[in-house]
């Protein structure tokens, strides 16, 4: 059996990384969660004060990118890899509203961009692997064998995301959730450097009203017409 790049791009909280890591474990694939990467560039600009409400400090972000050392590492227990930033686990704090309030504006920052691209595009030189995020399909990876760009209504998402921030024990309200979400779904769709957008040659799946297992046999279906 040949092994593929399966590229999961979309909205933020379509679900996309819960589906692209059950269909890698099934696999035997490796899973990369670049929204993660994202995630950790924001964390250390946030530390830095490198970004606030008032805008973001390019030049001071970009200087310190040699800085920014990003692993992932294998847990055994929790059957995923989880986000290191210059050696400290981050997998926890990347998640919290904080950090998504600022990703986006983070994500637009091309030597950003360029950087984890790079990251992206090593880590996946042996195939065999599932990766999600915005420009999977579109740039990191064009030529990538399968291409599942997810979308879901806004209130959908929003609803999911809400819900698994509440079981985390995060303070926020339903409302705050939407913003955001509605907010990055914006900036990403928007930005000069690889918007968010599905390509032609992606697949589409809405699932607004689909549970995780149709999901999942849906896209397992997909791949194993390819593979
Ligand atoms: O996937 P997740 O919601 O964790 O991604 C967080 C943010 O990181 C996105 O809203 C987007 O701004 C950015 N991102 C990106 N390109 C990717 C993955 C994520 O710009 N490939």
């Amino acid at each position: 059996m040949g092994k593929i790049t399966i590229a999961i791009d979309g909205y933020s909280s379509t679900g996309k990384s819960t589906l692209a890591k059950q269909l890698a474990k099934s696999l035997g694939y490796i899973y990369v969660d670049t929204g993660a990467m994202y995630r950790a560039v924001t964390l250390f600009a946030l530390r830095k004060k490198y970004i606030n409400e008032k805008g973001t400090d390019e030049d001071a972000l970009i200087t310190s990118l040699p800085q920014i050392r990003l692993q992932f590492k294998f847990n055994d227990d929790l059957g995923y890899a989880e986000m290191y930033l210059n050696g400290e686990n981050v997998e926890q704090e990347i998640r919290k509203l904080e950090v998504s309030r600022y990703v986006s504006k983070i994500s637009v920052v091309e030597a950003v961009r360029d950087k984890l691209v790079a990251m992206q595009r090593e880590m996946g030189k042996e195939k065999g692997l599932v990766m999600d995020g915005r420009d999977i399909g579109t740039v990191v990876f064009p030529d990538a064998e399968l291409k599942i760009f997810m979308t879901a209504s806004a209130d959908a998402r929003a609803a999911r995301r809400y819900k698994e921030l509440l079981d985390k024990g995060e303070e926020i309200t339903y409302a705050d959730v939407l913003k955001n979400v509605r907010e990055r779904d914006h900036i990403d769709s928007n930005r000069k450097h690889s918007p968010l957008r599905k390509g032609d040659d992606a697949i589409e799946l809405d699932n607004t009203d689909m549970g995780l297992q149709e999901q999942f046999e849906r896209i397992l279906n997909f791949a194993k017409r390819v593979i």
